[in-house]
């Protein structure tokens, strides 16, 4: 089931309705935000916080976000057990919701993911010093990400850890890193131009994780690796640039105490 509700009118229309214009330009130049939501028994998990990120996200790309998102998100979701949920606004003014049936892969993700780190050709405090590169910023300008993700494929991996030219860990194509090193679950700063994930923020709700910076030597150690994101929750790294780690204990507990608080 895919069902697609514009934000005009909040009305839905059937899922292969043409919905925007040759001359968006968030077609056309991919200026458009977006957000990828979890929908439990009916309800947008962590709604204010996505809604929050996406109005950020806007204001970053000079797009107007008009009122209703939170009613298109509420309406478009309602009734689906368990399913993902895209929220978009375009440049060209048009807003709307797309909630669609979790991918096999994506939930088999919540039992592990192998993955390789890759460079993403900047250091890691570029970005906060060029608000061009649109660091932190969730818009559909997403190609590069999915490149890297098609790159990962092809060395045989599920995913993808990009990490900087001076040695740092940033963020994954659609997730954040958490490692756990010396014992400490760690994260990547914000400050080194990746998504302050929502995902992250509700795990910090629930057990103590440090933001500082994480260099690929310590991530090579690293006892534990997970991947957070939306709409897949919690992955644990099992195979990091071929090194077996296995789901260890404290990504098992976190992910196990996550699910449960969506409930
Ligand atoms: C680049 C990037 N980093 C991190 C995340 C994780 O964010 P969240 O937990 O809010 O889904 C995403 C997810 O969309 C992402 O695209």
């Amino acid at each position: 089931m895919t069902r697609v509700v514009l934000l005009e009118g909040l009305r839905e229309v059937p899922a292969d309705t043409p919905v925007l214009r040759a001359d968006d330009l968030g077609v056309v130049r991919g200026e458009s935000v977006f957000e990828t939501l979890r929908v439990v028994d009916g309800r947008p998990c962590f709604l204010d916080e996505h809604l929050e990120r996406l109005a950020r996200s806007a204001a970053r790309l000079e797009i107007d976000l008009p009122d209703g998102f939170r009613e298109l998100a509420e309406k478009a979701a309602a009734g689906a057990p368990d399913a993902g949920l895209r929220l978009t606004m375009t440049k060209g003014g048009v807003g709307f919701a797309v909630c669609f049936v979790v991918p096999a892969e994506t939930v088999r993700g919540r039992t592990g993911v192998t993955a390789v780190t890759v460079p993403l050709g900047v250091a890691a405090d570029f970005r906060s010093t060029a608000p061009w590169a649109l660091g932190g910023v969730k818009s559909t300008s997403y190609a590069v990400n999915m490149a890297t993700l098609r790159h990962a494929h092809e060395l045989d991996a599920d995913d993808a850890i990009w990490v900087s030219t001076d040695g740092w860990v940033l963020e994954a194509p659609t997730s954040t890193v958490v490692a756990v090193i010396d014992g400490v679950l760690m994260t990547p700063p914000v400050g080194t131009g990746i998504l302050a994930g929502t995902t992250l923020l509700a795990c910090r709700r629930l057990t103590e994780i440090l933001e500082r910076a994480v260099s690929v030597e310590e991530l090579a150690r690293a006892d534990e690796v997970a991947l957070l994101s939306s709409v897949r929750g919690i992955a644990p790294v099992v195979v990091l640039d071929g090194r077996e780690l296995g789901a260890g204990p404290v990504v098992k507990d976190l992910a196990a105490t996550f699910e449960a608080s969506l409930r």
